[in-house]
């Protein structure tokens, strides 16, 4: 219906931070929240969707309406993400995935030394740019979280991990980024049009994100 547009439909969000094990106490991880995540998701449950969230670690409470799955490190993430992308119709990975992992988790908490000290640390799965390589008819929709030149390296994240959005998030913009209530970001598409989104609540901006892609989808023939 023209109230809920995405009646019927499954969409896949991911949200917050991954957590990466150092030791049984300790780990890497970063800044997210999750609120950008669960913007999209309660956004995704307004306009009818069938909705999975799947989260690293946050505080937030989950949003009603939404089958919640809760995972710690990338590698779970991943797994919980190809569980369910075969038959989503939207993903959208909101989630701040570690790029890195410490090569080896300490199955003992390690003891302090004298002197300096490092880990080693190795790449996660790209799981965005894995879901893009397995893309049948799902609409992939990244972000991109930026600290310079934002458009130019979100656009070449839509290219590389072949996207059909990417929301690129400066995540030095005062009125937004990490942790906070509002966000500002620019929604790129493939077929290479840009629209900037003045700074509003992380809500706000989640329903009129998918609101411009449910209108770009209506409108754009695809190949
Ligand atoms: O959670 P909040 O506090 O509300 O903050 C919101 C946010 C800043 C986290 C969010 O708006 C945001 O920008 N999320 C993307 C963070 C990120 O990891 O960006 P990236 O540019 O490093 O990664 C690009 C894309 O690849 C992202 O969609 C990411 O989910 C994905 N990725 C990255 C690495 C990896 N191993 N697997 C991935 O799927």
């Amino acid at each position: 219906s023209v109230n809920l547009p995405l009646a019927g439909k499954k969409v896949v969000v991911t949200a917050g931070p991954t957590r990466e094990r150092i030791d049984p106490v300790r780990y890497i991880s970063n800044f997210s929240s999750g609120k950008m995540g669960y913007a999209m998701a309660e956004a995704a449950v307004k306009l009818g969707a069938s909705t999975v969230l799947i989260s690293g670690p946050v505080d937030l409470p989950k949003p009603s309406g939404v089958r919640l799955l809760k995972v710690e490190s990338a590698a779970e993430m991943l797994e919980a993400v190809l569980a369910e992308y075969e038959d989503a119709s939207i993903v959208i990975k909101s989630a701040a995935v570690a790029d890195y992992r410490p090569k080896e988790a300490h199955a003992q908490k390690m003891k302090k030394k004298e002197g300096d000290s490092s880990i080693s640390l190795e790449r996660t799965t790209d799981i965005l740019k894995t879901l893009g390589a397995q893309k049948k008819n799902q609409i992939l929709i990244g972000f991109a979280a930026e600290t310079n030149d934002a458009v130019a390296y979100g656009q070449s994240k839509l290219d590389s991990k072949n996207l059909d959005y990417i929301i690129v998030n400066d995540v030095t913009d005062p009125g937004g980024g990490f942790g906070s209530d509002t966000n500002v970001v620019t929604l790129l598409t493939k077929t290479g049009k840009t629209f900037p989104f003045e700074a509003m609540l992380k809500s706000q901006l989640a329903a009129a994100l998918l609101e411009k892609i449910i209108e770009e989808e209506r409108t754009t023939v695809h190949d």
